[in-house]
């Protein structure tokens, strides 16, 4: 959690940078723009070019007098949080005022971040190690859950991911939407990984094709983005069935050893090795992800070709896993499925399964991307799904994982918890 180091930031990533100048300076109303709160010391940290922050209303908390700053509109003195937050909810900056960001250093952060005043946090997380002598407090994640998480992603050679987290708010006894986010900046709203789904079936009854009968409507070519390392992506604007989840990739995981006869290996000489012994498809990946993080063919095939010649082929599912910096990540692809109720089941099986095997091998689970050909709904189903996209996503949860169980085969539905907050 540091944050600096003798009053620079000891990391250079101008896509970070640019976050933070986006965030903070836009505005849903033109009219308007943001305040920014700073400790004196971080206040004389930033750039002359900079400074003040172009936009914004910069506001520098310091106890002393002698703060040495020329008249200016965009810049007001504060000798406390307090009295910043009193000013600021006054004429007339009440109406000119749209959101106020708190930036740090560590003194503020230390007494504002947790504080109930404060309605989501912003966090950069850098993957490094270097010395700072100004710190954050962690994030208290029995206040706070994750809204958003991205994929890290590289810069400089430095490892880092953008991160969301928004204050918990306990549903109200009885009470209807009570769980809103309209608090957050548009542009991070809009990050929350639930949007991929609702703008997929909102795509498939805007823009689908209709089936000869009239019953069906569907869109062909889709992939879907979600991140498992710090929340699981059970949907919230769906109510999915979630033992029928675990139910469904407990049995997989039991069942693949049924799965032996054919699969999408036959044309490379594999089958006279499937048919040579008994094997396990699950077994099997796991040995290849803890033996070889290199292998680049980790692949679980749930598509019999026998079941096509069935009068209702099952949804052909099939899976490749990925490891790399001690991540392990999922594509399925799935060649023909209903988006309103089959794809969220899918979601949350595939990424719990991605999220048992990632336990099992001591890796963390990475991302869980879902590749669809054929996604379809029933045109009966259109006024619901409509309903549904007036829904706004809510956190997802947090999948727990019984430390205890490190065998597959050993899994039973109690040693899978979904949880709302991380525990203490
Ligand atoms: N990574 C990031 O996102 C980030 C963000 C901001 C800053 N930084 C880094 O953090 C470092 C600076 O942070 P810092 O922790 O050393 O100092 P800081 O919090 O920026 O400034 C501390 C000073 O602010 C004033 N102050 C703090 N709390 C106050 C309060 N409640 N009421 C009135 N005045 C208050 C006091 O000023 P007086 O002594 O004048 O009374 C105090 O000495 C720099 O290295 C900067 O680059 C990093």
């Amino acid at each position: 959690m540091g944050l600096g180091l003798d009053l620079k930031l000891p990391w250079d990533l101008p896509t970070d940078f640019q976050f933070f100048q986006d965030v903070t300076t836009k505005t849903s109303d033109p009219q308007k723009r943001n305040a920014t709160i700073m400790g004196r010391k971080t206040w004389e940290s930033t750039p002359p070019e900079i400074c003040p922050l172009p936009g914004r209303l910069n506001v520098v908390l310091t106890k002393a007098n002698s703060l040495n700053i020329s008249n200016d509109d965009n810049v007001l003195v504060c000798s406390s949080m307090e009295s910043a937050l009193e000013i600021l909810a006054a004429e007339p900056y009440s109406m000119s005022i749209e959101r106020v960001f708190v930036l740090g250093g560590g003194d503020l952060l230390r007494d504002y971040m947790n504080a109930p005043s404060c309605d989501a946090i912003h966090l950069t997380e850098i993957d490094i190690s270097v010395p700072c002598d100004s710190f954050a407090p962690r994030v208290d994640t029995c206040l706070y859950r994750p809204w958003y998480s991205s994929s890290p992603t590289m810069e400089n050679g430095t490892r880092y991911s953008f991160n969301t987290y928004v204050r918990r708010k306990d549903p109200v006894v009885g009470g209807v939407g009570t769980e809103e986010y309209w608090f957050l900046p548009k542009m991070v709203f809009e990050r929350h990984e639930e949007f991929g789904y609702l703008n997929l079936i909102q795509n498939v009854i805007s823009n689908g094709d209709m089936s000869d009968n009239g019953t069906t409507l569907s869109k062909f070519g889709s992939q879907m983005r979600f991140n498992l390392r710090k929340t699981f992506p059970l949907l919230s604007t769906k109510k999915v069935f979630w033992l029928g989840v675990v139910e469904e990739i407990l049995q997989l995981i039991r069942c693949s050893t049924n799965l032996k006869k054919k699969g999408m290996w036959d044309n490379d000489g594999a089958s006279e090795y499937l048919d040579s012994q008994e094997f396990s498809q699950v077994a099997d990946m796991i040995n290849k992800i803890k033996d070889s993080t290199n292998d680049r063919k980790i692949m679980l095939s749930a598509c019999n070709p026998l079941d096509l010649k069935l009068s209702i082929p099952p949804c052909q599912t099939l899976a490749q896993f990925y490891v790399a910096n001690g991540e392990l990540s999922c594509q399925i692809y799935q060649s023909s499925i209903e988006a309103s109720l089959g794809v969220p089941f899918s979601i949350a099986a595939y990424s719990l399964l991605t999220c048992i095997i990632a336990h099992v091998c001591d890796l963390v689970a990475g991302d869980f991307i879902h590749v669809i050909g054929e996604a379809y709904v029933n045109t009966a189903d259109v006024k619901t799904i409509q309903k549904q996209l007036q829904i706004s996503p809510k956190p997802f949860p947090i999948l727990k994982i019984n430390p205890e169980k490190t065998k597959i085969e050993s899994f039973e539905d109690s040693d899978l918890e979904l949880l709302l907050h991380k525990e203490r």
